[in-house]
């Protein structure tokens, strides 16, 4: 309900990329009013070349809710990965391991369908606004304040607010230091990642490690790629020419096998900073943190949005049960519930890192161990496993 400068809703939403999106959507489906807001244009977040790879309950999510089927027309079932190491290619069959999949599906098309079902749908997206301010979270009157795209201010009053604000989230912020507390982890490297012109490489991805340091190799069409490779965190993405690129990344994937890249113009070059953090609890009074904004994860493994869409499902059950049912503890229940695949998945992305990386002063032994524990996860189907499991999801609990 919209009234002037002010809209009463239940759920205010800030962030409407796939986190607060999905949210909304499925509140819709539920019967629940809800609102977004974001800072960013729609255009910002579609052209924001991010991750790409969607766990199997992500792309059911999708489609099972209505939002689009788009993903199985256009998207890519990948059965496996290989870990490349010491020149050799060794693949993890995730079909014979696990019986799952998961989707190339690049993230800003999960966006893309997610912004036009709320379209279809009549929902109220606000993007481009700024100055938003959050009120009274631990009363009874929460709000969000903001100045529209238009320049005019605006009040979105609700029962919650909902922060899916993004990994430098706003909303994380105003929850006093003395009521949250922060598990982070910084990591002395970064991806330098780049799309590049050219047909696939390989069928499926490849994480390589090597002696020069990591390289992903992954795919997005017939005719456009994306890699990635380890660098410095403040790397100059000046400093690197299209022919230095591809030197570096040639001597990263080289091997007796013959393995060699398919190369082409470079473009969308960008570092991405690695960190891991989680804010616990995911509640403070009327605030419930959702996605980047509770918890990051470093790109290893593509866990960031699947571990974003896994909070909302939880959320968006646990929101129900307090706003419909009036059960007072559904809302510290969502914490409760999504904190132990939060763990997990930070644990797997650590893990998966830590594996395939050089790390700044390493030795010789660490590499010859990092060899051996790769070693010890391809050729152990127990190891397999593990990784396939983690890498397609653990079952929704
Ligand atoms: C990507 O395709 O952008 C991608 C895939 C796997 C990752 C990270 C990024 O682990």
């Amino acid at each position: 309900m919209t009234d002037g400068a002010v809209t009463r809703t239940r759920v205010g939403i800030v962030g409407a990329g796939p986190a607060g999106l999905m949210l909304s959507h499925l509140h819709h489906r539920a019967g629940i009013d809800a609102v977004n807001v974001d800072n960013r244009t729609r255009h910002e977040i579609e052209t924001t070349v991010r991750a790409g790879i969607l766990e199997a309950d992500s792309v059911r999510l999708l489609t099972e809710t209505d939002v689009s089927d788009r993903v199985l027309r256009e998207g890519h079932a990948h059965e496996g990965i290989a870990l490349r190491f010491a020149g050799e290619s060794h693949r993890i069959d995730f079909q014979a391991l696990v019986g799952e999949s998961v989707w190339l599906y690049p993230q800003t098309d999960v966006f893309t369908d997610l912004a036009d079902a709320r379209a279809r749908d009549g929902g109220d997206v606000r993007f481009g606004i700024s100055d938003t301010r959050l009120i009274d979270l631990t009363g009874d009157r929460p709000a969000i304040r903001f100045t529209d795209a238009d320049g005019a201010a605006h009040e979105v009053r609700c029962d919650v607010v909902v922060g899916a604000d993004g990994s430098h989230s706003m909303c994380r912020q105003q929850v006093p230091e003395t009521h949250r507390r922060l598990f982070a982890k910084e990591y002395p490297f970064a991806w330098f990642g780049f799309l590049v012109e050219a047909p696939p490489s390989a069928p499926e991805l490849v994480y390589t490690h090597s002696d020069r340091g990591f390289a992903l190799i992954s795919q997005r069409t017939a005719s456009m790629q994306r890699m990635y490779f380890q660098c410095e965190p403040d790397e100059d993405v000046a400093a690197w020419s299209d022919d230095r690129v591809w030197t570096e990344m040639q001597s990263r994937v080289a091997g007796p096998d013959g393995f060699v890249l398919r190369e082409g113009p470079i473009s969308d070059q960008a570092v991405l900073r690695f960190r891991s953090l989680v804010c616990e609890p995911m509640r403070h009074g009327n605030l419930l943190l959702a996605g980047d904004a509770a918890h990051t994860v470093p790109p290893t493994g593509a866990k960031g949005l699947n571990l974003a869409l896994a909070d909302v499902r939880v959320l968006a059950t646990c929101l129900e049960r307090a706003l419909d049912d009036g059960d007072p503890d559904a809302l510290d229940r969502y914490g409760l519930l999504a904190l132990d695949r939060v763990w997990r998945t930070q644990h797997f992305s650590y893990w998966m890192t830590q594996m395939l990386h050089s790390l700044p002063g390493g030795d010789h032994f660490d590499r010859r161990r990092q060899v051996a524990e790769l070693r010890s996860v391809v050729d152990s189907t127990a190891g397999a496993t593990y990784l396939a499991e983690g890498y397609t999801g653990w079952p929704r609990g």
